[in-house]
């Protein structure tokens, strides 16, 4: 495949405290195990889409310390073009709790991902216009959103734009995403319309109506709600049990890309990039391994 996505975002490094339950308000509590783990919702859309077979850059910042080093080396190792981050500060880190029941609470300390600048993005323009895919999520700043989505949409580039954490967006810029990937919080807050099931239709057709391309709502295990202007409905996931929610819905937009440009069907691009986000929930860490039997050429439907 010579599939060619382009990564705007963030890199992580994950501390994650596994506990019993999330810690409440002046408690204190003790911790059942610990882990470090590569993250960031950039890196986990990058990991993704590459250990699927894309020929992916990234264009971000790490730290000049050890993290930022290691973050490097596990992106290059995994075949991604590294060559437009740059080294700045310390190491985006997540400070995250995962509870017995695979729910999760995130303290994001955003290090060199806050000194992502439009220069630098500006800097890497050819990187964006000579992919098919720009990836983007919200935990960079908007500037450096705002001027990779410019370059892309003048350059016929399709962009996917997962919005988490959750942030306000403008009408100029969702009138040029292609493709949005709310989860239920997301759509509410970027609707503006309370979230409801029944309700669906009404929230995605005002981002419809904004210029959103398709607005795919990521469900959980009742799967995805899509509303691609004539098209719309509600498509299944997988039954897992899940052991770690953090990174699944990067997972989700990763695979998105990387079906997109295999030239699957809407609705099966949808239903496997469920499949795939359903598998990282099985795993414990945002950048589990993919096996190979989801890898586009081997991947089997259900149906
Ligand atoms: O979406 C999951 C990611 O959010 C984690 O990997 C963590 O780094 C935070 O950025």
């Amino acid at each position: 495949m010579s599939s060619k996505i382009a990564v705007v975002g963030s890199i992580n490094i994950d501390l994650v405290y596994e506990v019993d339950e999330i810690v409440q308000e002046g408690q204190t509590i003790s911790t059942r195990d610990h882990h470090l783990f590569f993250g960031g919702k950039g890196a986990n859309q990058a990991m993704t889409a590459a250990q699927l077979g894309a020929d992916v850059t990234f264009i971000g910042s790490v730290g000049t310390d050890g993290y930022g080093e290691q973050a490097l080396l596990n992106l290059q190792r995994n075949g991604i073009d590294t060559s437009s981050i740059r080294k700045d500060g310390l190491t985006g880190q997540a400070i995250i709790q995962l509870s017995s029941d695979a729910e999760n609470a995130i303290l994001l300390f955003a290090g060199a991902n806050h000194n992502v600048t439009a220069e630098q993005v500006e800097a890497s323009r050819t990187v964006i216009e000579e992919s098919d895919f720009l990836l983007l999520q919200l935990e960079i700043p908007m500037p450096a959103i705002e001027k990779a989505i410019e370059i892309a949409h003048g350059s016929q580039t399709k962009i996917i734009v997962n919005p988490a954490p959750s942030h306000a967006l403008s009408d100029q810029l969702l009138s040029k995403v292609d493709y949005l990937t709310p989860n239920r919080t997301e759509l509410e807050s970027l609707s503006g319309i309370p979230f409801n099931e029944d309700e669906l239709h009404i929230a995605c057709q005002k981002l419809i109506e904004k210029g959103v391309g398709c607005v795919i709502v990521t469900l959980g295990k009742q799967g995805s709600y899509y509303f691609s202007g004539n098209k719309y409905g509600l498509l299944p996931s997988n039954k897992m049990i899940p052991v770690d929610t953090t990174g699944a819905g990067d997972a989700f937009s990763g695979t998105l890309a990387v079906a997109l440009l295999e030239g699957f069907a809407l609705e099966d691009a949808i239903v496997y990039a469920s499949d795939v986000a359903g598998f990282v929930v099985t795993q414990k860490g945002a950048q589990p391994e993919i096996p190979e039997k989801y890898r586009t050429n081997q991947y089997k439907f259900a149906y």
